[in-house]
């Protein structure tokens, strides 16, 4: 199942329509099973949508209290540094509604060995879900696409790629900056969920995209956003019209 494809304008657009996916996303989970497990996306594309989440005609319409919090990757820098990705959900969303702190799970990026802060991350995560043997399934999970077909941070050639059993791990720096080390989410972790959004915006993506949507799972050390495929959940993709083959 490579998903559906959703075109529109441009990042504006894009990103109202993702608005309304993750509110959905988010009622239909509230009402099913009480919460909304989401994971966000990093980098700069989301950036609108986050805004457009915290505007007063979204704000008011998402059940926050019932948000749970987590990031499908994030660079191993202080919080407050302009390229965690953390800063940028905060700065654009969470602190601007009324989410809970203790529902914001942020990577607890002050401890020095990246494998720990990975084997943290992914025990906070399976704390949360109260699942200590199963892989969590996320109601949403956020993603980006890099132009080199990266997606979190799974970048092509890297060990993180063949992880098979845990959930989060470190990440060597790709060729895309910041060349800092991360800790991402990974495939196991990421087609678990119910539902997987990607974000694609830019002629620079094009390439990627198509390689992405094409490809075949073999191909995952070039194109490791291909090796995206939902087990038993629904993958969309919302590209702009500069980033449609
Ligand atoms: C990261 C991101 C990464 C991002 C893509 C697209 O931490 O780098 O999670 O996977 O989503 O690189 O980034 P842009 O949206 O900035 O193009």
């Amino acid at each position: 199942m490579t998903g559906k494809v959703s075109c529109f304008a441009d990042l504006d657009e894009l990103s109202e329509a993702a608005a309304s996916f993750v509110s959905d996303r988010s009622d239909a989970a509230i009402s099913e099973r009480g919460h909304f497990t989401i994971a966000l996306a990093g980098g700069s594309t989301p950036r609108r949508l986050y805004e457009i989440l915290a505007s007063p005609a979204w704000a008011k319409r998402i059940s926050w209290g019932r948000w749970q919090v987590f990031f499908s990757d994030e660079r191993l820098v202080e919080l407050s540094d302009e390229r965690s990705n953390f800063r940028m959900a905060n700065e654009t969303l969470l602190n601007q509604v009324p989410l809970p702190s203790k529902n914001v799970h942020s990577v607890p990026v002050d401890v020095t060995d990246s494998r720990k802060v990975a084997e943290q991350y992914e025990a906070s995560i399976r704390r949360t879900f109260e699942q200590p043997d199963t892989v969590p399934r996320f109601d949403l999970i956020l993603l980006g696409l890099g132009s080199d077909g990266h997606t979190a941070s799974l970048f092509p050639g890297k060990p993180a790629l063949t992880e098979s059993q845990r959930l989060v791990v470190d990440s060597e720096p790709g060729v895309l900056p910041p060349p800092v080390p991360r800790i991402t989410f990974t495939f196991s972790l990421i087609n678990a969920a119910h539902s997987v959004l990607f974000l694609v915006a830019g002629e620079d993506k094009r390439k990627a995209f198509r390689a992405a949507i094409l490809g075949s799972t073999g191909n995952a050390d070039t194109v490791p956003a291909a090796r995206v495929r939902p087990t038993d959940g629904t993958l969309d993709w919302y590209i702009d019209s500069t980033a449609k083959p």
